[in-house]
């Protein structure tokens, strides 16, 4: 019997497989399909202070081996959360939920982490520096160290849970940004975030996504994923979460070989709502073909 469990900032989970924010709601939607309890864990749909409608339509475009999202953070605030969409996922899901969070200011990214910390659900925070489809904020704080560590400051003043920072590949040195996230208090780092593209329609020659560009994601991005995952593997000493194009058992071994203690499925469950789930079911087979007997001792392995 192969070993699938994983040790995340001391919370052990059965497998290192997460559905990423944005692609799995607040997974009660998914417990329809499947016992959402196979999963290591899963981390919420983006939450912030205030209610957001998100960006106007369209606000996806297909691309050969991937797709763009324009969502603009879309989610009911932090208020309801805690009211409606946690009480749902109770109902569904016994183990820790991975909140994560963005905001358009300092105060805004504390006052939502603070009021999630007293959450007995959640397990882990994921702080969004990243996110490339909104306006002052998002990823404004992710593309300089100094924004990064003021955010990361700000967030680990008022919790008491691990927090991860997800963080942006829209920058020209990614290492930079995760060490100054780790000198400044975060548990761990989650990426990557998607790449900002675009794609233009033939037939009105205009953008197709309405407000322009948005984040690229999907499996042409594993490439650019893992030799991010792998050169901040080699400058941090925290956990790192991996993703970026992930959609095969034998990609979540090639992530945690990088270097990522755990793995996040995005684009993959917009696809195919089962994919987590086929992940998990293959991996020990996938495990004993390569004479992997406990997943823990591949991280950082290709280092
Ligand atoms: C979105 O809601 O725009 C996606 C979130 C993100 O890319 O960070």
């Amino acid at each position: 019997m192969v070993n699938t469990k994983i040790n995340l900032c001391g919370i052990e989970i059965d497998n290192p497989i997460i559905p990423a924010s944005g692609t799995f709601g607040f997974g009660y939607e998914f417990a329809e399909l499947y016992d959402i309890n196979e999963l290591g864990t899963f981390s919420f749909k983006g939450t912030t202070k205030d209610p957001r409608f998100g960006n106007p339509t369209p606000r996806i475009a297909e691309c050969p081996a991937g797709m763009i999202n324009s969502v603009g953070l879309q989610n009911p605030g932090v208020d309801k959360v805690i009211s409606e969409e946690l009480p749902k996922l109770k109902a569904c899901f016994d183990k820790k939920v991975m909140a994560n969070v963005s905001g358009f200011s300092l105060d805004e990214y504390a006052y939502t982490c603070e009021k999630l910390d007293s959450q007995e659900q959640i397990g882990w925070f994921e702080v969004n520096i990243s996110c490339p489809n909104v306006h002052n904020g998002g990823m404004a704080f992710g593309t300089s160290a100094e924004a990064a560590a003021q955010v990361t400051k700000a967030v680990k003043a008022v919790t008491t849970k691990p927090v991860f920072i997800k963080l942006s590949p829209n920058v020209t040195d990614i290492v930079s940004i995760a060490k100054a996230c780790e000198e400044n208090g975060a548990d761990g780092i989650s990426m990557i975030n998607t790449l900002l593209g675009m794609r233009i329609d033939l037939k009105t020659q205009k953008p197709v996504i309405h407000n322009k560009m948005g984040g690229f994601s999907g499996s042409a991005i594993l490439p650019v994923a893992l030799r991010m995952v792998y050169q901040v593997y080699e400058a941090v000493n925290i956990p790192i979460i991996g993703m970026g194009g992930v959609s095969t058992a034998e990609d979540v071994i090639e992530m945690m070989l990088a270097g990522a203690t755990a793995v996040q499925v995005g684009a993959a469950n917009l696809v195919e709502p089962f994919a987590c789930k086929n992940i998990i079911d293959s991996l020990p087979a996938v495990m004993e073909k390569y004479s992997i007997n406990n997943l823990t001792d591949i991280i950082g392995g290709a280092h």
